[in-house]
């Protein structure tokens, strides 16, 4: 039996909370099919900031940069956040996706029978809803360069960041979303600003190409504007939607009302080989740490991904899901789904899951 490598960054906020139950289920799951995960703990973050004085310490990304697979929470919170910092909890996150050269962001978003009433939306605009977005991660506004503040001789202050991509950069990204629109329902939709952005402009001429590769699969090009409206108005009418790194993190939190709880939705940050990084689509949650009251689902559907992505388990991946989709079913709430009445604890709600994971 080999051993996979499996490095663990809880972070900051909720993030711990999350990620030992995410953790209780790939155990659960080495136990019931015979596998050996070692689990290796790192910081990042606010907590390497405090600790190491580094929001990405080294040993993190070496760790990380070695193991097969890489589980995390959320970085960042309110003891950092003062906007004077030179140094912030998030620099940890975005150096670990680039450092590892992660460009792809896969954020699947389904409503689950039981919590489409969850959703503050109409039932009959969220029932069925099964989108994959798949958001660019290592380029666009949170990269470019120039990327500066500076006082002006008039005595105003200027500040730059800059919206930068290349068409090879487009393309990698695009041409993932078109395959893994193959085995779906065979619709891209690539989002983007084409009507202002040069950026966007190379970025719809970039998809249209990698869409003529693709005969069986259609191509649509949205404004994000109108984007984020259909989501809410049609929102069963996509299937795979990628889009520019900024313009995704924004619409993946959007549609997070559809599915119910922020706290329910997982992601998977991908690069050219099988090591990847898994972590809920939420942030820290500072209102509500500490609290044992955070939804692990996000955590633990993303270690479902990582199973699937990188360990190339599908059936122990399948478990999971499985065994997530039969706990929601079951009722059991945690107490950010609108109208959990008796919610459950981040433990046992974890509990559940792991004691529903079955070989
Ligand atoms: P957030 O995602 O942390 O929280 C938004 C709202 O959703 C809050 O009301 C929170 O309580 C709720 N929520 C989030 N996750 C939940 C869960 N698992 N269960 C129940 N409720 C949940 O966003 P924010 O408040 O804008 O950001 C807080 C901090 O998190 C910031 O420092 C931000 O930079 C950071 N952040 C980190 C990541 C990441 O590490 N990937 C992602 C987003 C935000
Ligand atoms: C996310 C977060 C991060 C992002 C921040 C914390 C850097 O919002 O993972 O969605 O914007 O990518
Ligand atoms: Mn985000």
């Amino acid at each position: 039996m080999t051993t996979k490598t499996i490095v663990l960054l809880p972070g900051d906020g909720v993030g711990p909370e999350v990620v030992r139950e995410a953790r209780g289920a790939l155990e659960r799951v080495a136990e019931l099919f015979g596998h050996s995960f070692a689990f290796s703990e790192h910081a990042i973050g606010g907590i390497a900031i405090d600790e190491h004085d580094d929001p990405l310490p080294q040993a993190t990304l070496d760790a990380c940069s070695k193991a097969d697979a890489v589980l995390l929470g959320a970085v960042g919170g309110p003891k950092w956040d003062d906007p004077k910092r030179k140094v912030r909890p998030e620099q940890g996150l975005l150096g670990l996706r680039r450092g590892l050269g992660l460009f792809a962001n896969l954020r699947p978003v389904r409503v689950h029978p039981k919590l489409a009433a969850a959703s503050p939306l109409k039932t009959d605009k969220v029932e069925g809803v099964d989108i994959l977005f798949v958001r660019e991660l290592t380029g666009g506004l949170y990269f470019g360069q120039p990327r500066l503040r500076e006082k002006l001789e008039s005595g105003k202050v200027r500040a730059v960041d800059t919206l930068e991509y290349t068409d090879e950069e487009v393309r990698r990204v695009v041409h993932l979303a078109f395959r893994l629109a193959e085995p779906r329902k065979k619709r891209v939709t690539s989002v983007d600003k084409a009507n202002v952005l040069e950026s966007s402009r190379l970025w719809r001429e970039v998809a249209t190409e990698v869409g003529a590769e693709f005969k069986h699969v259609a191509l649509e090009h949205q404004l994000v504007d109108s984007c984020a409206m259909r989501l809410i108005t049609a929102a069963r009418s996509f299937d795979v939607v990628v889009t520019e790194n900024m313009f995704g993190d924004i619409l993946t939190d959007e549609a997070a009302v559809l599915a119910g709880s922020l706290g329910l939705l997982p992601s998977a940050s991908l690069g050219e080989g099988t090591r990847g990084v898994y972590e809920p689509i939420h942030g820290s949650a500072p209102d509500i740490a500490g609290k044992d009251i955070a939804n692990p689902t996000g955590t633990i559907l993303s270690a479902a991904m990582l199973l699937r992505h990188s360990l190339g388990l599908t059936r122990e991946a399948e478990a999971v899901e499985r065994a997530v989709d039969e706990v929601l079913s079951s009722g059991a709430r945690t107490a950010d789904i609108p109208g959990a009445g008796d919610a459950l604890s981040t433990r046992a709600f974890g509990e559940r899951v792991r004691a529903a994971i079955r070989a």
